[in-house]
């Protein structure tokens, strides 16, 4: 039993990259829409069924931030002239019912958030916002501007209602 314990500690730590590569290609619950290679996300991010939609920019994450369940990260826009869909107006690029690129910009809104951050439920990040560090993003909220360090936001759209920093402290045996 001592043996197993002993093994299970020292295995733990080499193994962690295999495991969360492995993690990665064969358990990933998350949903990429366009080039992987845009999406940069910090170490020891926790990701459950978020969609990333890199369309229109890359989405850049720091370290130990949470995307919790049907949360939408969404670079994508769709440009419109005179009321109609850009593609159309144009006709470049009438065969393609998604848009190209006259109709769907493949750069210009990226989406960056910090390090420590949790995303809660349902939260759709729109393009070109800046989430800041520390951050709480409130259960179905829509997030279309820049929230700052340490704020918690909520609400379609997202505004400031509370400040991390004010929440309780961990106990008192751990230093921070
Ligand atoms: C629709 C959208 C593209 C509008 O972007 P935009 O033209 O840059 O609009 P703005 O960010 O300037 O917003 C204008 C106002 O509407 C508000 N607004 C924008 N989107 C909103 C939303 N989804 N819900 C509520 N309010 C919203 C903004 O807060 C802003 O309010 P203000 O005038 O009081 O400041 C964008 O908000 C959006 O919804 N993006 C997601 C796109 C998507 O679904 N992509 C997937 C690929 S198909």
């Amino acid at each position: 039993m001592k043996i197993f314990k002993m093994l299970k500690y020292r295995l733990r730590n080499p193994l962690r990259p295999l495991m969360r590569l492995f993690k990665f290609y064969f358990y990933d619950t998350s949903y990429i829409v366009g080039d992987r290679e845009k999406l940069h996300l910090g170490n020891r991010v926790a990701v459950a069924n978020t969609i990333f939609n890199l369309s229109s920019g890359s989405i850049y994450v720091g370290d130990y931030t949470i995307f919790s369940y049907n949360v939408m990260v969404l670079t994508g826009r769709h440009n419109f002239y005179n009321g109609m869909r850009a593609s159309l107006v144009t006709g470049v690029n009438s065969q393609s019912w998604g848009g190209g690129e006259e109709e769907v910009p493949p750069s210009g809104f990226d989406i960056h958030i910090g390090s420590s951050v949790w995303i809660a439920a349902g939260v759709i990040i729109t393009g070109g916002v800046k989430i800041g560090n520390g951050v709480i993003v409130a259960a179905n909220a829509v997030v279309t501007k820049d929230i700052p360090d340490y704020s918690i936001a909520a609400g379609v759209p997202a505004k400031i209602v509370g400040d991390t920093r004010t929440l309780c402290r961990p106990p008192s045996s751990v230093n921070v």
